[in-house]
């Protein structure tokens, strides 16, 4: 009777590690259509999860995955219907697949944009993520979060460089929606014990970036100017200074939060600033331009209300995660206008 317990646990242990070794993490990532989404459902993928994502449906196309396109994986992730403002949809989702990591990464994310959508982007960008965590905690509170903080919560800067202890100054509707979205996070974390991460995230970008952004429109300008198909550039505010570094970097920085014992909050950033003329004259002269012949400064362009500068102190999330940049700032512009160079000479 000793002898066949004993097999019987031996079973049932071989049995368990055949499971634990077999069955893939699952992760759901909302806004998986976006830059972000994108290259983190790659990194994902890449170690082996199943990766599934949240994305709106639209009536003119199912969902826009053309950015899973561009990296070659959309039919390597699973796309679930859902939006950030539906509660109901998001419990079903987690019920659903049950998710080990949550990316929260679904935001109206155009700064400008907000000004002019502050009640939405208050919805989406705040209080969704309010949605989200409530359907962790009543579908399956032990899935470890992430949510997509902003170095634009800074705002005003309160110290010259930022770090984790800088205190806030939101100067835009997106910003401080971003800051409840921020502080949700940490409360959620301290009332309920969710594993609930905050990455503070300075601007990144890269091929994938989204036209609108001040990188992106400037790289496919200037790709446009080269090949004859446009004669000017018109920006707003080019002494604005930004800390630029490359998405593919941060999504790295994202799945490492997720994988310490302890949730916590991190800057990701190079600890490098520059002015968006400098980024231009980057740019421009890539292809052998000269930016004073094209660039036209229109007043209109200029926000409301201005971040001036931005400069990120990583120190914390290398020492802590491991975590460094690997591409820097003229790599990243000069890979954007090849990559714009490229799509405008197949169109
Ligand atoms: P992005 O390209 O603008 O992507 C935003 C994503 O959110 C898209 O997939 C979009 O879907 C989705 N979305 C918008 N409203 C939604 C809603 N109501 N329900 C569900 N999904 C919705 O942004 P990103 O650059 O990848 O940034 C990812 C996240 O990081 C955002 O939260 C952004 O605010 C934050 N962040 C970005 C940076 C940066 O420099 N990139 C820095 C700090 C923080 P559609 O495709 O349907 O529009
Ligand atoms: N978009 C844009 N278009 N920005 C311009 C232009 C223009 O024509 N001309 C000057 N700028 C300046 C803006 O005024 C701003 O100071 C700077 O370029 C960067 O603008 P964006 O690229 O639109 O990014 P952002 O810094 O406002 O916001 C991005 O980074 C945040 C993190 O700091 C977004 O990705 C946010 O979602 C993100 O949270």
């Amino acid at each position: 009777t000793a002898l066949r317990s004993l097999l019987s646990i031996t079973r049932a242990k071989l049995r368990q590690d055949d499971q634990e070794f077999d069955v893939a993490k699952k992760a759901l990532i909302t806004g998986i259509t976006g830059q972000d989404g994108a290259y983190l459902a790659q990194l994902l993928l890449s170690k082996g999860y199943e990766v599934h994502g949240l994305a709106r449906r639209s009536s003119t196309s199912d969902v826009n995955l053309s950015r899973l396109q561009w990296l070659g994986i959309e039919k390597d992730v699973r796309i679930v219907d859902g939006d950030l403002l539906d509660l109901s949809g998001l419990v079903r989702t987690v019920t659903d697949i049950k998710p080990d990591e949550l990316y929260n990464l679904a935001a109206q994310s155009f700064v400008a944009s907000s000004w002019q959508q502050p009640v939405l982007t208050g919805n989406v960008t705040g209080l969704g993520v309010t949605n989200v965590l409530e359907a962790i905690r009543l579908a399956k509170p032990d899935t470890r979060f992430y949510q997509a903080s902003s170095s634009e919560m800074y705002g005003l800067v309160q110290q010259p460089v930022q770090s984790e202890t800088t205190p806030f100054y939101p100067r835009s509707p997106y910003a401080v929606a971003k800051l409840y979205g921020h502080w949700i996070t940490v409360n959620y974390r301290e009332s309920f014990g969710i594993h609930a991460s905050s990455g503070i995230l300075f601007n990144h970008e890269s091929p994938l970036r989204g036209i609108e952004f001040v990188t992106r429109k400037v790289t496919d300008s200037v790709a446009r100017i080269k090949l004859g198909l446009s004669k000017e550039l018109r920006l707003g505010n080019t002494s604005a200074k930004r800390d630029w570094g490359h998405a593919k970097d941060y999504v790295r920085a994202m799945w490492l939060m997720l994988q310490q014992d302890t949730p916590d909050d991190y800057v990701v950033a190079t600890g490098r600033t520059s002015t968006v003329r400098t980024m231009c004259e980057i740019a421009f002269s890539h292809v052998g331009l000269n930016i004073d012949d094209h660039l036209v400064i229109d007043e209109a362009l200029f926000r409301p209300a201005e971040v001036e500068i931005l400069l990120g102190d990583p120190a914390k999330a290398k020492a802590k995660l491991g975590w460094e940049t690997s591409i820097s700032m003229e790599e990243l512009i000069r890979e954007m206008v090849d990559a714009d160079m490229a799509r405008h000479r197949k169109a």
